[in-house]
């Protein structure tokens, strides 16, 4: 198991993603409806640099034995063009509304600051109106839609754009 990095709260931790963490990040993923990336992708990406942009939110469980926790869940990004591009966020239905996904997000827009990228960039489907407030609440706003982008079912993406280094370069 990773070495959590940030207690974010009691119960939550944040920690990178490792190769032990796949199987639990694959059931998250088939489970929340998300484009499926699969076993095999997340893994090439663990491989790959953008391994730094791969994060899990751990919740410790006190029903279990001490010192265990689940994977309650995880966001993976890239890095291209000056821009953090972030895939995919989700949380385990029974930890939601809890502040993970929050979190979560908050971690990889603070790696975003300290590789010193200027600006977030993420689509998600229109009517997805969790993640729509989710996103505004972290500070991102909707730049563009695209008409048709996603398929099964057919929905219009909305392209939202978060700037970073705000807090890095205050203006004069
Ligand atoms: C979107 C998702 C990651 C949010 O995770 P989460 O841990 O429940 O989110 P948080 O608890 O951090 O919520 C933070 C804020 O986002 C908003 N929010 C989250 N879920 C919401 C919902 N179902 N309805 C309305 N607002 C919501 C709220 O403002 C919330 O703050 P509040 O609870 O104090 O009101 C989760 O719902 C999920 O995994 N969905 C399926 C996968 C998905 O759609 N991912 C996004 C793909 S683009």
């Amino acid at each position: 198991m990773s070495q959590p990095f940030a207690a974010v709260r009691d119960d939550v931790s944040i920690a990178r993603m490792t190769e032990h963490d796949l199987l639990e990040v694959v059931e998250i993923e088939e489970n929340s409806g998300l484009s499926r990336w699969g076993w095999a992708a997340y893994y090439a990406e663990l491989q790959g640099r953008h391994r730094n942009l791969m994060f899990v939110a751990r919740i410790s469980n006190p029903e279990r034995r001490r010192g265990v926790s689940t994977l309650a869940g995880y966001i993976v990004a890239r890095m291209g063009a000056d821009e953090l591009h972030i895939n995919n966020v989700a949380v385990r239905d029974e930890y939601r509304r809890r502040g993970i996904g929050q979190d979560l997000l908050k971690e990889i827009m603070e790696q975003g600051r300290r590789l010193r990228t200027p600006v977030a960039f993420l689509e998600l489907r229109a009517g997805n109106q969790a993640a729509l407030t989710l996103y505004e609440k972290c500070g991102f706003k909707v730049t563009a839609r695209r008409k048709n982008y996603y398929s099964e079912p057919v929905e219009d993406a909305l392209v939202m754009t978060a700037e970073l280094m705000q807090r890095l370069d205050p203006s004069p």
